[in-house]
């Protein structure tokens, strides 16, 4: 798994902030319905930029609880909504969320599942901790949609299978159908959405993906340093000669608790 520790952790504030990002969030964000007194579990909250969104949108009388079991973003969450005393950001996992039985009436995942080796583990806790017709949203990568133009397609093809191994679950949505039906949730909707990009921008999805990609592949054993840092200076290369091309899906699912 990729370790979200001081370095990264900077990679990816600069990133969240970004245009990519801010519309994955967004997606979230509008499937939630929220209203003002709300309580809403974000679940894996990171640096917390959802957590504060939501935080506005239920108002002085909602509840917002960040989970996260990283220290160095909950530091970031926590800092993020200090002025928010609707927050409250804490340590816990997907599998083990400090709220009482039926306490939210909303829980959101972004980009948490697919880093989940017992996805049906999660599933159960949220069921536990939401209320009955309470709501989930959650948003993942799908892996498979990734095409991302290289003129060495050998050495992209194992950049790509490297960092699958990243992922614990590289095909979550697939799986979502079956997870809330068995897991007590009716009413799944899943709806993709794409990044395309024919230039680089640094504060991008997939510029964020060139320097994780890379630093991946070669610090766990799967590539030679050189060779990633040649498939990162081809797509900086790509990108100059106006042949960059990425193109992603994410998948937002949404359903609702039985
Ligand atoms: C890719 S980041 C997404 C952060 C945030 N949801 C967002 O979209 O901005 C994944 C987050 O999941 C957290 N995470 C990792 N394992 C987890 C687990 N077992 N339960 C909950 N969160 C976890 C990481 O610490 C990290 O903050």
């Amino acid at each position: 798994m990729l370790k979200f520790g001081k370095e990264t952790t900077k990679l990816l504030e600069t990133a969240y902030q970004g245009g990519d990002a801010s519309r994955r969030r967004r997606k979230a964000f509008d499937a939630l319905h929220l209203c003002e007194g709300d309580t809403v579990v974000d679940i894996g909250c990171g640096n917390g930029l959802l957590t504060e969104q939501i935080a506005r949108a239920v108002g002085k009388t909602g509840h917002v609880i960040g989970v996260d079991p990283s220290a160095d973003m909950r530091a970031l969450a926590q800092a993020r909504s200090a002025e928010y005393p609707s927050v409250k950001i804490c340590d816990g996992r997907a599998d083990a969320l400090p709220l009482k039985d039926g306490a939210a009436g909303k829980a959101v995942a972004v980009q948490v599942l697919e880093y989940l080796s017992d996805i049906p583990s999660a599933v159960r806790e949220v069921h536990r901790v939401l209320c009955p017709g309470g709501r989930f949203v959650a948003v993942d990568t799908g892996c498979a949609t990734l095409d991302w133009f290289s003129e060495n397609e050998e050495r992209m093809q194992r950049v790509q299978a490297a960092w699958d191994h990243h992922y614990a679950e590289a095909r979550v949505a697939a799986r979502w159908p079956e997870l809330m039906r068995y897991g007590g949730f009716a009413a799944a909707e899943i709806e993709p959405f794409t990044f395309c990009d024919v230039t680089m921008r640094p504060d991008g999805i997939a510029f964020m993906l060139m320097h994780l990609m890379s630093r991946y592949a070669s610090e766990n054993g799967h590539m030679p340093a050189h060779e990633t840092q040649a498939w990162f200076d081809e797509q900086v290369d790509l990108a100059r000669r106006g042949r960059f091309f990425f193109s992603l899906t994410y998948f937002r699912m949404s359903a609702v608790r039985i």
